[in-house]
């Protein structure tokens, strides 16, 4: 009983000191925000979590939308987004992508991500090299 108390204890402390990535993320509040970075058209956006429907926006050029949340205590924090746009031959361009999901987010961009959305494709912002990356590019 002693030993395996102790194990428990051990190991709880070694992820305390080893978690420093980690740390803060428990109910942390973040900030998402995209933008419409696309000088000819008009982009349609649509997130939801599976507690909040942010209802749909739509952004002309330069226009951006956010919102704000708290990770939740399991980290289970998604919001996924529909985004659509008509390209200059006037076909219809969407996607459905998971925006935030707190695991992944918060190592790439902590309690300020910023996604700019480009005729390629969704960016995001990343943290550690301070550029912004393609993440999702549209559907061909
Ligand atoms: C969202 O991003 C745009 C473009 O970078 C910026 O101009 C705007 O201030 C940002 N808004 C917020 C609330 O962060
Ligand atoms: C975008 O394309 C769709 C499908 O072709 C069409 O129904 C819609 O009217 C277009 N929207 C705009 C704003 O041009």
């Amino acid at each position: 009983m002693m030993s395996m108390a102790f194990v428990i204890l051990a190991v709880l402390a070694s992820e305390c000191s080893s978690s420093k990535e980690s740390n803060g993320i428990v109910f942390a509040k973040v900030r998402v925000n995209m933008t419409n970075d696309m000088s000819q058209h008009t982009l349609t956006i649509h997130c939801k979590s599976d507690d909040d429907d942010l209802g749909e926006h739509a952004l002309s050029y330069g226009q951006s939308f956010h919102w704000h949340f708290k990770i939740d205590y399991f980290l289970r924090t998604l919001f996924t987004c529909d985004m659509w746009w008509n390209d200059s031959s006037g076909k219809l361009v969407k996607g459905n992508y998971d925006i935030y999901q707190a695991t992944r987010d918060w190592k790439r961009c902590r309690r300020y991500c910023s996604f700019p959305i480009r005729v390629d494709g969704v960016y995001g912002f990343m943290r550690e090299t301070q550029t912004f990356v393609l993440v999702y590019p549209w559907p061909k």
